[in-house]
């Protein structure tokens, strides 16, 4: 099988994590008979310095005609870098959103599970980590106050600024389609996440996935205010199975999700739209202040490789097979800085990535 895949590898620790990814990529299609053809393209901060856009429809073409992109990170530091000194649409985040709007991926898959392995690393109660985790955040990525219209005006002299929150039941309707499907391949627990006793795109939010959960009578449907879930999220995050949300909510929890598993540098995520296609890429940022270093983890990117095995190739037994080379991994004793304990080797990117190709049967 040949496959055509798309790399990002952006701004900051981007290039660092892809390139271990590509290895891990490399080493699965030896051993399942697979060849990979990578075609890099530029996105974020290193599209604007070479084409003042952080991304040019060319490349946005070459990634639709792919089978899968594999995305590092985008960005810099927002106080110090020129980038941030242009208008918002040129900076390196919009050619993010652009590129998940032009591909039409509307539904981001975050998986946070606590390896039994990490316990140690979780920042959590010792009896919430002993108990463990195993929950999917379903963020929709495409629509809410990331894509409403905004402005910035001057009224009687003061400056206001304006953001704007819409949902059409379309878009609830897909997205909330995407949670029930993957909560039956899961423990059949959809937890819609809102603000109903605020926000109209939330009671509207409400009211069609009720209506989307009756095809799914087997699966349970709950709704939760969302400064509730961030406060159960580090109470008692074992009750949670599939969390749905929009897309704010389910950025900021997302963060939130990937530190009780122990780093940022463990969450992988998956971005999809109708068909197989998908971007996948860590859930964490481009970490400017430890670019270059090789000291950043590369898991969440490598595990980002395996969503991408798993939902856009159909390579099922690779991606179990990368998905427990992490865990052998860490089982051994390896660590990267971020997610160190005592007794442990710490290792570098580098190093993590030679470590899990190794071990990929
Ligand atoms: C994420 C990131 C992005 C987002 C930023 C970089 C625009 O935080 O993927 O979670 O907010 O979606
Ligand atoms: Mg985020």
């Amino acid at each position: 099988m040949d496959f055509n895949i798309t790399l990002i590898p952006g701004d900051g620790i981007g290039p660092e994590i892809v390139a271990e990814a590509v290895k891990v990529l490399n080493k699965t299609g030896e051993i399942y008979h697979a060849s990979f053809h990578f075609t890099k393209i530029l996105m974020g901060g290193c599209s604007i310095d070479k084409y003042g856009v952080p991304l040019t429809d060319e490349a946005l073409q070459t990634a639709k005609s792919s089978d899968a992109v594999l995305l590092g990170a985008v960005g810099g530091n927002t106080d110090t870098s020129p980038w941030y000194k242009l208008p918002p649409e040129k900076r390196p985040e919009a050619g993010l959103l652009a590129i998940r709007k032009g591909l039409g991926l509307y539904a981001n898959l975050r998986p946070a599970l606590l390896f039994d392995e990490l316990k140690a690393a979780c920042p959590l109660k010792e009896s919430t980590g002993e108990k463990g985790f195993d929950f999917l955040i379903m963020r929709e990525l495409t629509g809410g106050l990331y894509f409403g219209k905004r402005e910035t005006v001057v009224k009687d002299g003061k400056r206001v600024a304006m953001d704007t929150l819409t949902y059409s039941e379309d878009e609830i309707r897909r997205i909330a389609v995407r949670a029930f499907e993957v909560a039956r391949k899961r423990r059949r627990k959809v937890t819609s996440v809102d603000k109903a006793n605020v926000l109209d795109s939330s009671r509207l939010w409400r009211s069609v996935t009720a209506e989307v959960a009756k095809d799914y009578p087997d699966v349970e449907l709950s709704n939760m205010l969302v400064d509730n879930c961030a406060m159960q999220i580090v109470k008692d995050p074992a009750q949670f199975d599939v969390i749905l949300t929009e897309n704010m909510f389910g950025d900021i929890l997302s963060d939130e999700a990937s530190m009780v598993t122990g780093s940022l540098g463990m969450l992988p995520s998956a971005s999809l739209g109708a068909g197989k296609f998908g971007l996948y890429e860590p859930s964490h940022g481009s970490a400017p202040d430890i670019a270059g270093l090789d000291v950043a983890n590369p898991i969440a990117t490598i595990m980002s490789a395996a969503m991408l095995l798993r939902y856009s190739l159909d390579m099922n037994e690779a991606a179990d097979s990368v998905e427990n080379a992490v865990k052998s991994v860490l089982a051994d004793g390896y660590r990267t800085g971020d997610i160190m304990s005592e007794g442990k080797q710490k290792v570098g990117c580098h190093e993590m990535g030679d470590l899990i190709c190794e071990r990929i049967k």
